[in-house]
C-alpha cells in the first residue's frame, strides 16, 4: 500500500517513519509512504503557501492552488481511484471501521492543513473525505496523517501478525481484556492465577469476561453495537465490581518482588 502525504512540513515525518514496524513494513516492501512538500507547487518568488481569510478574521488560511496542483500532478490517473483525505478538526471521525475501509485500497492521499485550516474549495475539488483524529485540535495535520498511516498500516496483511489484531480493542468491537507478563509479582501486585493455570479454555474465558465488563464500564457505546452472544450475557453477570481494579493476588511483606521463577512465576 502506498501513501502520499502533502504536507508544508516534510520533515516532521522523519522519525516517526523511520523506526519500528513502520521502517520494517516500508523495508520488506508492504507500506511505501512518500512525503511531498506542498510549497514544490508555488509558482511566486516566496514560496507562500498560505494568505489572509476572505470575510476577515485571525490568522491564515492554506491556498488552494499549490494544493491541488501537487495532489493532481502526484496522482495523475490515479487520483479518481484514490481515497483524498483532508486532515481536519471538522471532519468524520476517524475509527477502526474507516481505518479497515481504507486499507483495502492500494493508495491513500492525506492533505495536512497547517494555521487555521484549507481553503474550502480543495475538499470540493479533490472530491477529498475530511478526517478528524479526535475532538481536540492540532497545530497541524502532520501528527493527525502519522496516525492514520500508522493505524492503516497495521492492517496491511503482512505488517502485523495476524492474531494479534483479533483480539485488540476495537477490531473485534470491544476493548481489549487485561494482559501480563513477567515478573510474577511487581511490587506486591500478582498475576490473575487462572492466567497461570494453563487451561486454556478457562483463560480465553476469563479474557472474553473481561474484555465485555471492561467494554461496559468504560464504552456502553461499543457495547450496545457489539454481536453479543447469549454466553456473553452471562459473563457480563459475572464481572468484578471494578473491572479495571488490579484483578490479581496481592502480597505483602517479603514477598512484594519475587524472582523470575519464583513459586507463582514458573508456569505461564
Ligand atoms: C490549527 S488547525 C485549524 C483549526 C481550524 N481553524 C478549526 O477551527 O477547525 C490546523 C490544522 O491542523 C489539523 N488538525 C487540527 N486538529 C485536528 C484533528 N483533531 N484531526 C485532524 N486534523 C487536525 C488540520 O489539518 C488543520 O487544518
Amino acid at each position: 500500500m502506498r501513501f502520499d502525504v502533502f504536507t508544508i512540513f516534510p520533515g516532521m515525518f522523519t522519525g516517526f517513519l523511520t523506526e519500528s514496524i513502520l521502517k520494517r513494513a516500508q523495508q520488506a516492501g508492504l507500506i511505501e509512504i512518500a512525503i511531498h512538500n506542498i510549497r514544490d507547487w508555488t509558482t511566486d518568488k516566496h514560496r507562500a503557501v498560505d494568505d489572509t481569510p476572505y470575510g476577515g478574521g485571525p490568522g491564515m488560511v492554506m491556498m488552494a492552488p499549490p494544493i491541488v496542483h501537487a495532489v493532481e500532478s502526484v496522482l495523475g490517473q490515479e487520483q479518481n481511484s484514490t481515497p483524498i483525505i483532508i486532515m481536519s478538526p471538522s471532519g468524520e471521525l476517524f475509527t477502526q471501521d474507516i481505518a479497515r475501509q481504507l486499507a483495502c485500497f492500494p493508495r491513500l492521499a492525506l492533505i495536512c492543513g497547517r494555521y487555521e485550516g484549507i481553503d474550502d474549495r480543495v475538499r470540493i475539488i479533490l472530491r477529498a473525505r475530511e478526517l478528524s483524529i479526535g475532538d481536540y485540535v492540532l497545530t497541524g495535520g502532520e501528527l493527525a496523517a502519522a496516525v492514520v498511516i500508522d493505524v492503516v498500516s497495521r492492517l496491511v496483511p503482512g505488517v502485523i501478525d495476524p492474531e494479534s489484531l483479533a483480539e485488540e480493542s476495537h477490531n473485534s468491537g470491544l476493548l481489549e481484556y487485561p494482559q501480563y507478563t513477567r515478573p510474577p509479582i511487581f511490587r506486591g501486585l500478582g498475576v490473575p492465577e487462572i492466567l497461570l493455570s494453563g487451561n486454556h479454555a478457562k483463560i480465553a474465558e476469563w479474557r472474553r469476561m473481561m474484555a465485555l465488563c471492561r467494554t461496559a464500564a468504560r464504552r456502553p457505546d461499543l457495547l450496545a453495537r457489539a454481536a453479543l452472544t447469549p454466553r456473553d450475557h452471562e459473563l457480563l453477570q459475572r464481572c468484578p465490581p471494578d473491572p479495571f481494579a488490579h484483578q490479581g493476588p496481592v502480597y505483602e511483606g517479603d514477598q512484594l518482588e519475587r524472582p523470575e521463577g519464583g513459586e507463582q512465576g514458573a508456569s505461564r
